[in-house]
């Protein structure tokens, strides 16, 4: 390699050990080490096609695939013979795959979404041509239910497809779906699909005591989960997961690949799930539960810090969205914070610590 070539790697690689330290608006665990695993970047892995099937291909991570999703199906209390999923690039796919098949199922379907659902819903609902109604927030954050009755009164003959936060982008808020299944039961909605946005939240909630209903049990029929967020990963992938009988109504067979067409891209990263299930196995449900436990700790420990120095901030319960007054431009770009409007947020994930908060806080005081 030349010169000038290895001294912008090295230069790349610094910056990113620098800057880590102060990615604190962005919910990306960046504790982990996967170098037992660096020996698989040696081979052209490909998890093409549906997980659940055998292939053509040997070189694929279809096995541990399949055991990450059954971690997850426990995660969210999946019906044990009725689910089915893959590992996806990303929350965002799983959001497309989720609106795709109730698009399928319900083509005159109806998408409802807040105002505080994640930005790619819109080119999603764009992409899949599919109808949609806008719901207001709360301040909190959470689907306005008086507003997403009214609507729902207002188109009560077509499907709606209910797209409801598990965790929002900006506030960390979860959309009361016990509510919005009284509101369908109310104005008598019996054909109706819920798709779970639980990007960061999915992989909090089944680690906390009295979590509000959020899975499958609440019920809801799909769910998204991002992996490189609160599990951590080098390169961003995450989890769907849907009802069994759905997917199966949209499955073709494909003889090119000897497997079933079920997922949104064809060549898929066999990395992601190899890497998930390393994380799963070697952290495992007791290593989460104190994770989880820690970054709600410091979470509040930043509210306590940034109220110290009247900046207004606050958490929902189960949330490490820790939401404040938005600083200066300079302060943005420095600590790496996202911001919306007159607000900013912190994320506290497992690399925050008290001492990263104390940094933070004393030069936002200036
Ligand atoms: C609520 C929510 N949904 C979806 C996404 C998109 O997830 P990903 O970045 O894994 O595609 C995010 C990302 O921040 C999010 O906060």
């Amino acid at each position: 390699m030349a010169d000038d070539d290895a001294r912008r790697l090295d230069d790349l690689f610094h910056l990113y050990q620098s800057e880590t330290d102060r990615l604190l608006g962005y919910p990306c665990t960046a504790t982990f080490d996967y170098s037992p695993l660096y020996r698989f970047l040696a081979f052209p892995l490909n998890n093409l096609g549906d997980p659940s099937k055998s292939n053509n291909t040997r070189l694929q991570t279809h096995e541990l695939e399949r055991e990450v999703l059954a971690m997850f199906g426990e995660f969210t209390h999946a019906p044990p013979d009725s689910f089915w999923g893959y590992v996806t690039s990303g929350g965002s796919e799983g959001n497309q795959y989720g609106t795709f098949l109730a698009r399928e199922l319900y083509p005159d379907g109806i998408v409802y979404h807040s105002e505080d659902t994640h930005y790619s819903v819109k080119k999603i609902i764009h992409a899949l041509r599919v109808r949609s109604v806008l719901i207001r927030s709360l301040p909190n954050g959470t689907m306005d239910l008086a507003d997403f009755a009214a609507k729902i009164k207002l188109h009560r003959d077509q499907p709606p497809i209910i797209f409801a936060n598990i965790g929002t982008t900006m506030k960390g808020a979860i959309d009361d779906l016990a509510g919005i299944h009284a509101i369908l039961k109310q104005h008598e909605v019996s054909k109706f699909y819920i798709h779970a946005d639980a990007a960061l939240s999915g992989m909090i909630l089944p680690f906390v005591d009295d979590a509000p209903a959020w899975n499958f049990a609440a019920p809801v029929d799909s769910i998204s989960i991002s992996g490189h967020k609160m599990i951590g990963c080098p390169f961003p992938c995450g989890v769907v997961l849907a009802r069994k009988p759905n997917v199966d109504r949209i499955t073709s067979q494909v003889e090119y690949t000897g497997s079933l067409d079920t997922t949104i891209t064809g060549s898929r990263n066999a990395l992601g799930p190899l890497f998930l299930w390393y994380a799963l196995r070697t952290i495992g449900v007791a290593g989460f539960r104190s994770r989880i436990r820690g970054c709600l700790e410091v979470a509040d420990y930043a509210c306590e810090q940034l109220n110290a120095i009247g900046r207004n901030a606050w958490r929902h319960r189960h949330s490490n969205t820790v939401v404040f007054d938005r600083p200066s431009n300079e302060m943005v770009r420095k600590w790496q914070l996202a911001v919306t409007g007159n607000i900013a947020h912190v994320m506290t994930m497992p690399q925050t610590t008290r001492e990263r908060i104390d940094l933070f806080v004393a030069d936002l005081k200036g």
